[in-house]
């Protein structure tokens, strides 16, 4: 009843996590995939050698809900990458599109799909950094891999145009949205409080956001979308499905209020699914009008 599939890959039901929320830790992983089953993760995202994070702090709470953080990018390098028992959605990211392409190949065994990171704002001459190129980043990817590839865009003002190239490169999804880039200024020392100076701004605060890009995108592509972005609620969820999002990704909720809020949200989701008595797959896009 809530199952789906997203670009040929079968999922239990459409609530997927987002990057970045499990660190990529294969016990812990595999211990969270034990336990809450998801019908999948999408990891961290992986460069090809290991990354330093940025210094604390690199998370700070903005908002009732709301986060701003600048980890900027730090992962194990993606020799790390290991099997832990669920559907591995794998983030990858670089500073030159060799790099990428290099990260893709090497994740292609264990991923389910491989989501190339062009939106982080993060890291200088990484994610954001990148997001020109993404048409010749789509195209060799693809000449690498035998799995569906999404490009994880953010909402900026060019988003209709990047994925647009994204597409025309042959990515099979796009995956909406990454964080925007805040700041946040402690009024006494009159410093940036992030140890980066700037952060991505997640959780309810972008909520909104997300439902104006997803609508836009899918309204002008009508591709396949894993929608994210301040989903907090059965409702949020069913918000971004309806503005085209076949997939939901949940991220700052869990970082707010731990895993078991993603397994209430799961079972309220499902719930409200069966009291609505709706069809997942007709729900999809229905508040965009062509
Ligand atoms: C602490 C943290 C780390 C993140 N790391 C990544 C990352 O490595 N790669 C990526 O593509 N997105 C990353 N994101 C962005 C999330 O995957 C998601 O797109 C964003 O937070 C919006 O969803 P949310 O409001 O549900 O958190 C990160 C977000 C947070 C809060």
């Amino acid at each position: 009843m809530y199952s789906t599939r997203l670009a040929g890959v079968e999922l239990e039901d459409p609530l997927i996590i987002a990057s970045g929320i499990i660190p990529d830790v294969p016990e812990y992983m595999s211990r969270v995939c034990k336990q809450y089953k998801p019908s999948a993760i999408t990891t961290k995202t992986f460069t090809l050698h290991p990354l330093e994070p940025h210094g604390p702090p690199t998370l700070i709470r903005v908002g009732d809900g709301c986060y701003m953080n600048a980890i900027g990018l730090g992962n194990p390098g993606i020799s790390e990458l290991k099997p832990v028992g669920c559907k591995l959605f794998v983030s990858v990211g670089g500073s030159s599109k060799d790099e990428i392409v290099k990260t893709a190949s090497l994740a292609n065994d264990l991923a389910e799909i491989i989501e190339i990171n062009v939106s982080s704002p993060n890291r200088r001459s990484y994610g954001a950094d990148m997001a020109q190129q993404v048409k010749e980043i789509v195209k060799d990817v693809k000449g690498v891999t035998t799995k569906p590839v999404f490009v994880k865009l953010g909402p900026w003002d060019n988003v209709q145009d990047l994925a647009g190239k994204a597409l025309e490169g042959g990515a099979d999804g796009l995956t909406l949205i990454n964080t925007l880039k805040g700041m946040k200024v402690d009024v006494i020392s009159a410093k940036p409080i992030l140890s980066y100076g700037t952060g991505g701004i997640s959780g309810r605060c972008i909520h909104p956001l997300a439902v104006r890009v997803i609508h836009d995108v899918y309204k002008e592509y009508s591709p396949e979308i894993i929608g994210i972005g301040g989903v907090f609620s059965a409702e949020d969820a069913l918000e971004l499905m309806e503005v085209g999002a076949k997939v939901v990704g949940v991220g700052t909720l869990i970082i707010d209020q731990g895993l078991e809020a993603f397994e209430t949200l799961r079972r309220d989701f499902h719930r409200l699914v069966q009291e609505m008595g709706i069809n997942l797959t007709e729900v999809i896009g229905s508040a965009v009008k062509k």
